[in-house]
């Protein structure tokens, strides 16, 4: 039995600040923790950074416990420059602690984004996409005399923002269209972006920790996050401006064809738009960073490990072969039936979990994990649950 309010074990740290100059002193952080945890033979452990501490979770034991029993009551998150500045003061709903605004979007996304009926209305774009990505794929082993290896990244990076940027956007490109399938200088600019954005949210940043010390631009963590925030806003907003002005003012479309589409007519009880200029850029951001890594990286890896083991490509290449033949292409209706090529998917994200690092999942309330004490507030309340390695 452990006493009562004990906390997870950690390293030892200085007065005031802490672990906070290990940390730094030890980039990147999280094999720092990983290294740490291993020599203090520990699932869970407690780090201090000046006043706050941050549990990290390595066991699936463990993350079960903080996603699935203690989801409600660590449902809040942390505050920090970058996600401050990504949801437009945490419009969103990764960055947004639990409450009415959450609530809010998050049922939108799950009842009208994500419903049957949206994702059946949208199928066309993601059918347009499989076909382009056939094409692209095509036309990179035709270039010059010698076949040329293919880059599974770029090529899946390719699909994953066409496919957002279609059912988001109900278009591919921002300005000029390109013609091999690939994406344009705009579409490249916003992917890199997109990137830049997502480092600096999941980047260790001192200015989360001391935050008289924001405004500083230590490390130059602001001026890149602001950079990103930049350059996507230029690419997103024109596209939203017009059709909120499109909707509200010109009396709109027969029928909502895309996302934006219907993030712009949802009406509140008084039929009044359910969401503001900067509250539908927070959700398209949103967007444009939870569709395009995750997957981008599941696909890599199972790429990569079929690649590794060909006896389990030929496993899935031979289930393609029965379950659509060869005589034309895959269609999404066919993936219920590709039992063994999903089981791949799945076993690749229990090899290569996604994230290092997830959102943090702040304590709304005391609780305990593992048995140890998690304290709510301000002092104990920051779980950054870790990826086994
Ligand atoms: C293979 C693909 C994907 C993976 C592996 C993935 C993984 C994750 C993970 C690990 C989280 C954090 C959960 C947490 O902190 O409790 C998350 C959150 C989220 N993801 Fe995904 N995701 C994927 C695709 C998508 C797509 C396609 C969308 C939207 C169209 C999306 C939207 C979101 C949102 C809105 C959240 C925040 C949820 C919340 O805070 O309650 N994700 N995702």
């Amino acid at each position: 039995m452990k006493p009562k309010g004990q906390l997870p074990p950690g390293p030892r740290g200085w007065p005031i600040i802490g672990n906070m100059l290990q940390m730094i002193i030890n980039r990147p952080a999280h094999l720092w923790i990983h290294r740490v945890m291993e020599e203090l033979q520990t699932d869970i452990a407690c780090f201090r950074f000046a006043r706050f501490h941050v549990i990290t979770v390595t066991s699936s034991k463990i993350a079960r416990e903080v996603l699935r029993e203690k989801d409600e009551v660590l449902a809040d998150r942390s505050e920090s420059y970058a996600s401050h500045l990504i949801s437009h003061g945490y419009k969103n709903i990764s960055f947004s602690s639990y409450g009415e605004n959450w609530k809010l979007v998050k049922k939108v996304m799950t009842t009208k984004l994500m419903s049957p009926t949206t994702l059946s209305k949208t199928l066309g774009y993601r059918n347009i996409e499989a076909d382009n990505i056939v094409t692209y794929v095509y036309n990179l082993c035709q270039l010059g005399s010698v076949r040329k290896p293919i880059n599974v990244r770029d090529t899946i990076l390719t699909y994953c923002h066409a496919v957002m940027m279609r059912m988001m956007f109900g278009q591919r490109h921002f300005d000029e269209v390109v013609e091999n399938g690939g994406l344009g200088p705009k579409e490249k600019e916003h992917m890199d972006a997109i990137y830049l954005a997502l480092d600096c949210f999941f980047s260790f940043n001192l200015t989360n920790y001391i935050p008289f010390l924001r405004g500083w631009n230590v490390d130059k963590a602001e001026t890149e996050v602001r950079e990103a925030v930049h350059i996507i806003n230029r690419c997103n907003d024109p596209i939203i401006q017009e059709r909120i002005h499109l909707w509200r003012k010109k009396g709109g479309k027969e029928m909502e064809e895309d996302w934006l589409d219907i993030l712009i007519t949802l009406k509140d009880d008084q039929g009044l738009p359910l969401f503001t200029f900067d509250e539908i850029r927070a959700q398209c951001k949103e967007i444009n960073l939870a569709t395009i890594d995750n997957t981008m990286n599941n696909v890599e890896w199972t790429i990569a490990e079929m690649l590794n083991h060909p006896e389990i490509l030929e496993k899935a290449t031979n289930e393609l072969d029965m379950i659509v033949g060869k005589d034309r292409l895959v269609q999404e209706s066919d993936i219920s039936q590709l039992n063994y090529i999903k089981a791949c998917s799945k076993e690749s994200f229990r090899l290569h979990p996604a994230n290092v690092f997830m959102p943090h999942h702040v304590a709304r309330e005391d609780t305990t994990l593992a048995g140890y004490f998690v304290p709510k507030g301000k002092t104990v309340n920051d779980i950054g649950l870790m990826s086994s390695k």
